[in-house]
């Protein structure tokens, strides 16, 4: 499958506002919806992240630009940023695009942004995200009870 990512962009959000509420994307994430989202909350939330200058935001498409899921890089500063993926769209989940998506955001992260470093922050459970950083390179470096953190020297 082929999988690309472009700039996340504000209409995106009539498709990712569904993901929000469907809460087995959630699960082991961090950050989670805590109550229903609706479409023009998640334009207005797309509108903000968008203007933050220490972060930059994918859409992650397969095929012929079919919108599927989210990467970014958030908290960037002095070499380093922090990583997020969700696949949104859970019918695509297992098929390769989370590997694909995060090489292809590290090779912007190092050939276009320059970073010498990524870190990621992940449920210990989380077996499949565990799978695609160790594939894409992540290392463990320290770890509490529900929270491991990996990092990746670009
Ligand atoms: C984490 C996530 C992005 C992975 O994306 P994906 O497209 O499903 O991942 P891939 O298909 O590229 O790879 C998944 C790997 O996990 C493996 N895997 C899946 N379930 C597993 C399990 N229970 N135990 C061990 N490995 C498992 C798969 O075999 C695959 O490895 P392989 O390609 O070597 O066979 C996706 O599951 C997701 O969006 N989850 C919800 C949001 C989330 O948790 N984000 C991460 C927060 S840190």
């Amino acid at each position: 499958m082929k999988v690309s990512i472009r700039p996340l962009k504000v209409s995106d959000a009539l498709i990712s506002y569904r993901w929000r509420n469907d809460a087995s994307v959630w699960r082991y994430t961090g950050s989670k919806p805590t109550h229903s989202i609706d479409v023009n909350k998640e334009i207005r939330w797309i509108q903000d992240v968008l203007q933050r200058p220490n972060e930059k935001r994918f859409a992650i498409c397969i095929d012929k630009g079919y919108y599927v899921g989210n990467v970014q890089l958030t908290n960037i500063s002095n070499g380093d940023a922090e990583f997020h993926i969700f696949i949104g769209n859970i019918n695509f989940h297992g098929r390769g695009i989370g590997t694909q998506a995060t090489m292809l955001i590290l090779a912007f992260a190092k050939d276009e942004m320059g970073l010498e470093r990524v870190h990621l922050y992940v449920h210990p459970e989380n077996l499949s995200a565990i799978s695609v950083y160790e594939k894409c390179g992540f290392r463990p470096e320290s770890a509490s009870k529900n929270s491991v953190l990996y990092v990746k020297r670009l």
